[in-house]
């Protein structure tokens, strides 16, 4: 006979290839802790419903905190013969207690015990994503007031299109991560839900009481219909497509850093303890960490579609294959915190070259449409203007010259609108200055976007 807690209908024992195959707790281990504690509420639900005894629900706790306090202390020794998380706790249980409990599992399958886990796991690493995305933030508002006057060409097309503020290009991060931050709050949602008594897949025939366990592990709402409860990987779907999006934002961000650090932009200057060196050019300084965090954006993609690409043509309810979904989980999980850590490292030690964007933005052509602008100010149509700023380009280029080095005279030449006060219209400053529209590059703009960052986060 199988020596398995479902052993019973069985007269051989597994296959010890198969044993391995199967088994999840080298991965599901990590949920010990929300093990236990659901255990417990289901034990304490089961005493307060007259279905065990009070003093069997009492060995069950108190035997549970033991077994909590073993691992925790690195003292428990989990079997791969014992398959997961859930049949390995249980076994120590009763080796401790004894038929006490053999009673715990009542009016309860792994199947609703599982996602009990993974929903009380995810509620509490979704906190922790956004105390990370927090604090990646503040470094963002950090290093936009600490550069506040600083300007740079802003790219459309990688081609510089015209002069921003470098705090609004960080800023701009900023507002990404609020999002982001607003997608894990709906993931917390999701995982705020109480599977517990869907049974294995169509509830329980003892008189249990699902309001009671949700209310002792704070649960927001618990699941209608028990195929569902049980069969439910929505949450996790979309915790790894809110990670997928926070990685893609992390992974622009770290292009342009990477980019910036080349010697061809020379725009920021990441700290030598951030870097590495190459083993063969003495003369490397290298931006890996950014390299990383953009190349583990597509390990968290992958994911991704790894588990939508399970759950596809799964029929209800609970079948193996949804134990798949973990690993992809957690490995998400750890990836996207370890990126938004070492993040926060990177920007707080960035250092910003002012003087080569100030270069970039002087010596070129990043104010023409400022150029276009004034005339318009001085009522010549749009489309008009526009092709006099283009000619102005044109014939600077020719000359090897930029639009402030031409005379009032040469303007003049491409249109009588053109007076002394040319000069201050286009200027980096003034290009600036002037896109005072909401939510524009403006100074005041900025601040204000500042402030209300800062607001934002006082509040979380
Ligand atoms: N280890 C399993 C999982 O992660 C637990 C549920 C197993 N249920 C079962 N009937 N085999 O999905």
């Amino acid at each position: 006979m199988s020596e398995k807690l479902w052993g019973g209908r069985f007269e051989k024992s597994t296959d010890e290839m198969i044993n391995d195959f199967q088994a999840s707790i080298n991965f599901d281990k990590r949920m010990y802790r929300e093990d236990i504690e659901g255990s417990t509420a289901h034990a304490k639900m089961l005493a307060a419903q007259g279905i065990i005894s009070d003093d069997d629900a009492k060995k069950i706790c108190a035997g549970l905190q033991k077994i909590l306090e073993q691992i925790d202390a690195g003292e428990f020794k989990f079997s791969v013969a014992l398959e997961d998380i859930h049949m390995n706790v249980e076994k120590a249980l009763t080796d401790m207690i004894g038929e006490a409990g053999g009673r715990l599992h009542t009016a309860r399958s792994r199947n609703d015990q599982v996602a009990l886990d993974t929903h009380l796991y995810m509620r509490r690493q979704v906190r922790e994503i956004q105390k990370l995305i927090i604090a990646l933030q503040t470094e963002l508002i950090n290093a936009a007031e600490k550069n506040r006057d600083v300007i740079l060409p802003g790219y459309t097309h990688l081609q510089r299109a015209q002069p921003i503020l470098f705090a609004h290009h960080l800023l701009a991060y900023f507002a990404m991560l609020q999002r982001d931050y607003s997608r894990f709050s709906g993931v917390y949602e999701r995982a705020d839900m109480m599977p517990l008594g869907a049974g294995a897949l169509a509830g329980t025939t003892f008189p249990i009481n699902r309001e009671f366990v949700a209310h002792e592990l704070n649960f927001g709402a618990v699941y209608a219909n028990s195929l569902d409860a049980v069969s439910d990987r929505d949450y996790l779907m979309e915790f790894l497509s809110a990670a997928s999006i926070l990685m893609v934002h992390l992974s622009r961000l770290s292009e342009e850093i990477i980019m910036w650090c080349s010697r061809e932009f020379s725009f920021v200057e990441l700290d030598d303890a951030h870097c590495t060196g190459s083993s063969m050019m003495p003369q490397k300084k290298n931006p890996d960490v950014p390299e990383l965090v953009r190349g583990k954006s597509g390990r968290v993609i992958g994911h991704l579609m790894a588990l939508l690409t399970t759950v596809k043509a799964l029929p209800l309810a609970y079948n193996k294959d949804l134990q798949e979904d973990k690993e992809g989980v957690f490995d998400a999980l750890d990836t996207v915190k370890f990126s938004l850590a070492v993040f926060a490292q990177i920007v707080a030690g960035m250092k910003v070259r002012r003087d080569n964007m100030r270069r970039a933005v002087e010596e070129d052509f990043s104010n023409a449409t400022d150029l276009a602008d004034y005339l318009v100010k001085k009522n010549l149509p749009f489309r008009q203007a526009h092709a006099v700023s283009g000619k102005l380009v044109h014939h600077c280029i020719e000359r090897g010259i930029y639009l402030k080095d031409l005379s009032l005279d040469e303007y003049k030449s491409f249109s009588p609108l053109f007076e002394a006060d040319i000069f201050d219209a286009i200027t980096p400053e003034t290009c600036v200055a002037a896109r005072n529209s909401l939510g524009g590059t403006s100074p005041q703009q900025v601040d204000a976007q500042i402030k209300a960052a800062r607001l934002w986060i006082s509040e979380r």
